[in-house]
């Protein structure tokens, strides 16, 4: 693969080009810390947080100035850089806090009706879900339909089983409809990246409204919102983008902005999308305004270049750790890696008590070895999240791999 924009070679773990070590200093984590976890809460270059200091300190430099004149303006110019990035029209993007706030927007503005319902991958993250609920609780005959996910899964049975679940809920003739349904571009735990264009497009071929949570997919994957054609996305920047935490996109397609309104209702209240969004209260922007620094932090290396490596990275240092500890990936299928790759941990007994619920390991790799990576159990098996990202190398993950054998083979010494 080599960069869109010249002939040069994409960076790759064999060859890391700008990526890898060198680049640990720009960021912010002390010498003897490695970070295996950008996925759960990102983390930002120190040129990000210039960026982000330089909009804090312009705001209380003179709040009134800022807040009474110029942040409806930079707000508006940040939806344009992102709008660009993602391919929408900036005027469908309001900017908020994060996904669960972006979940919560859609969910609790849409009318639901009874006999609605909510359809959701078994996969999908717990908050959306139980935000799912909630508007299940609070609505007359709302409810729930969950499509079941075990992963190892090819494309085609995932979009298999959710076709199925359609078919089978329309077969029922009971007067209700599915109304919404929500899709994840790539899932939490287990990390895969799901086939979102051809789920959306087999759900709105059934006439239902199609949200994707794509929590983790600007700066991950491409994203191209012209193509995708969703009714509602929603993105955080505070992930993958490299954004200070608090900032994410969501998209509303044109047809359905009136409907939608933000959680906490401003003075701003009937004047329209946008208007609505643009003013959220009496807050700290400042994280919003960093996405300006993250994309330009990220234009020095090119989006090919960044997403080449993390995900090559993903994928070799998936299989160097399976290898490692005699275990496997969950997907065989790198398409549906990103740059978080789940590793079977060889465990004897998932009865012992050290694995009934993550607290054990956590706090082990965190005290004993300074460092995270989550674990979960799926399918019967328990696994790690491992996530790739531009400071790490493939050493790196050889040195995980021999700390989770470590771990492994200690507790399975006990089921001896
Ligand atoms: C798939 C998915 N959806 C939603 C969320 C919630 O994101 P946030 O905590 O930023 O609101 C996450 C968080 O990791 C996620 O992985």
């Amino acid at each position: 693969m080599t960069n869109a924009t010249d002939n040069t070679p994409l960076p790759t773990p064999a060859n890391p080009g700008p990526f890898g070590h060198k680049l640990r200093s720009q960021f912010l984590f002390p010498e003897d810390f490695t970070q295996f976890n950008h996925g759960s809460y990102g983390t930002f270059p120190k040129a990000v947080q210039d960026n982000y200091f330089a909009w804090h300190h312009r705001t209380e430099r003179d709040p009134d100035r800022w807040m009474r004149r110029d942040l409806k303006n930079c707000l508006t110019m940040i939806r344009r850089e992102i709008g660009e990035f993602i391919n929408c029209d900036p005027d469908s993007l309001a900017l908020v806090q994060n996904t669960t706030v972006g979940v919560n927007t859609i969910l609790r503005s849409l009318e639901f009706l009874p006999g609605d319902r909510i359809l959701q991958l078994s996969t999908g993250f717990l908050s959306v879900y139980k935000t799912a609920q909630y508007v299940c609780d609070t609505h007359k005959d709302v409810k729930l339909i969950e499509v079941p996910i075990t992963f190892p899964m090819t494309d085609k049975e995932i979009v298999d089983a959710v076709e199925k679940t359609v078919l089978d809920h329309q077969a029922l003739k009971d007067g209700s409809r599915i109304r919404l349904a929500m899709v994840d571009w790539i899932s939490s735990v287990p990390s895969i990246v799901h086939p979102v264009k051809q789920l959306t497009d087999l759900l709105k071929s059934h006439g239902i409204l199609v949200f994707v949570d794509g929590a983790h997919s600007i700066g991950q994957v491409p994203v191209d919102l012209g193509y995708l054609d969703p009714d509602f996305y929603i993105t955080n920047c505070h992930k993958w983008l490299f954004s200070v935490r608090g900032s994410a996109a969501l998209y509303t397609k044109k047809p359905y902005q009136n409907l939608i309104h933000p959680t906490a209702i401003t003075g701003d209240y009937g004047n329209g999308f946008d208007a609505e969004f643009q003013w959220m209260g009496t807050n700290e922007y400042s994280s919003l305004m960093s996405i300006q620094g993250a994309l330009a932090y990220r234009k020095q290396f090119g989006e090919d270049a960044i997403i080449n490596y993390t995900h090559n990275l993903a994928i070799e240092g998936g299989k160097t750790m399976a290898k490692i500890l005699g275990s496997s990936v969950l997907t065989p299928h790198d398409h549906q890696v990103g740059n978080m790759v789940n590793i079977r941990l060889p465990f004897k007994d998932l009865l012992n008590p050290k694995l009934a619920s993550p607290a054990y390991l956590m706090n082990l790799l965190m005290d004993k070895y300074n460092l995270h990576t989550p674990t979960f159990k799926h399918g019967g098996n328990m696994y790690t999240r491992v996530c790739a990202q531009i400071y790490l190398e493939l050493s790196d993950f050889v040195r995980l791999g021999n700390v989770w054998k470590e771990i492994v083979d200690e507790i399975n010494a006990e089921s001896n």
